[in-house]
């Protein structure tokens, strides 16, 4: 079964094919150097950015890959939670396609895909714990079926990608900056400045980084003002050296509290099988050394797609595609696209032909 998966819920525009679980070919275009201007994404940038490149990217595939558009056997889109404008480029893209090729069409839930893609490198054994760390949430989830998570905790504030984006912008890094503070990170002690875990003393799966955000916030605006230490650290070793061992010591908050949650979601779901870290978060180094070290704690093999599969893409989207595709689910072209804040509905149609 040929899967065309389309990803515009954010900044990247992401097309893809896969058949049968295996990944054709894949095309992306990133907008981060557009909204890195103005310190993190624009959503009416954004939605413009998809509309511009979406039909040039979805020639430039079907080129590039040699695959006749009528092989496609599924036409999935990313339907939320995502920006509403940028999401509707994709949506409508994806139905006018369905619709043009008599093909079933099927929107497909980002969060879920994040973790989903997994499967495209790795087996995995079901039911496993997922933590999905992305700029935009944060959650641990039981998931039984490629259609059935359930939700164990989420974030109430700042997700752990938006917490390392805004301190990378208090530091003067572009954005995002996870991935530079993460770099940075590597060469510093961690030991060197102790940030506050936050958000653990209860009972809960849930995350909080505001505080956390907001104390080291303070801390650099304390000793460098905002803005202005990466410039410094680019000039100076000495500096370069202090900033990463800040950097060391915020990624380990994060990192840290991250693992704590995940242990105590392990220790109440003890008939799990394997344990899948996902989302643009994933592909941070002490984030995957750590997941690793609590996997092995607990005899669960540690499962994260490989970093350029853990920020968003469309192998994703085709990839949970083909997964939900091949259990017969789908939904009608009047299906609803979901912006961040709303509940997604659970209105896929039943299945009905089981197709593999
Ligand atoms: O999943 P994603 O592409 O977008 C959302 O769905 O939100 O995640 C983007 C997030 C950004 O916050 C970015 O800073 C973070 O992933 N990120 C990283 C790393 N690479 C990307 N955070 C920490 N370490 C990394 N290596
Ligand atoms: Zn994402």
């Amino acid at each position: 079964m040929l899967c065309l998966g389309i990803e515009t819920s954010c900044d990247e525009t992401g097309l893809a094919l896969v058949e049968d679980g295996r990944l054709v070919h894949s095309v992306l275009a990133s907008q981060a150097d557009i909204h890195s201007l103005f310190g993190g994404v624009v959503p009416e940038l954004a939605s413009r950015e998809h509309y511009r490149y979406i039909g040039p990217l979805f020639d430039e595939l079907i080129k590039q890959s040699g695959m006749d558009c009528q092989k496609i056997d599924y036409v999935c889109a990313a339907r939320g939670p995502g920006l509403l404008g940028s999401l509707l480029v994709g949506v409508a893209f994806a139905k006018a396609l369905a619709l043009g090729l008599n093909k079933p069409f099927l929107g497909i839930n980002h969060l879920h895909a994040h973790i989903l893609v997994t499967g495209l490198c790795d087996k995995l054994d079901w039911p496993f714990l997922a933590l999905l760390a992305s700029g935009g949430h944060t959650c641990l989830y039981r998931v039984e079926a490629p259609g059935k998570f359930v939700i164990l905790g989420q974030c109430l504030d700042d997700a752990a990608g938006e917490a390392l984006d805004k301190i990378g912008k208090f530091l003067g890094m572009p954005y995002p900056a996870g991935k530079l503070i993460d770099d940075f990170a590597r060469a510093g002690d961690a030991s060197s400045i102790e940030f506050p875990k936050p958000y653990l003393d209860n009972d809960n799966l849930d995350f909080s980084f505001s505080g956390l955000k907001t104390s080291a916030a303070q801390y650099v605006e304390k000793e460098h003002g905002e803005g202005a230490w990466f410039a410094k650290a680019q000039k100076d070793k000495a500096e370069r050296k202090k900033l990463g061992n800040f950097c060391a010591a915020f990624n380990e908050a994060v990192a840290e509290t991250l693992c704590i949650k995940t242990k105590r979601a392990i220790k109440r779901n003890r008939d799990v099988r394997a344990l899948v870290v996902a989302g643009g978060v994933a592909a941070n180094s002490m984030l995957r050394a750590k997941m690793g070290k609590l996997g092995e704690k607990y005899g669960l093999p540690l499962h994260c797609p490989r970093p350029a599969l853990c920020t968003d893409n469309g192998i994703m989207i085709a990839q949970a595609g083909y997964l939900l595709a091949r259990e017969g689910f789908s939904h009608g072209l009047e299906m609803e696209t979901i912006p961040r804040g709303r509940k997604m509905p659970d209105d896929m149609k039943a299945p009905q032909n089981i197709l593999v």
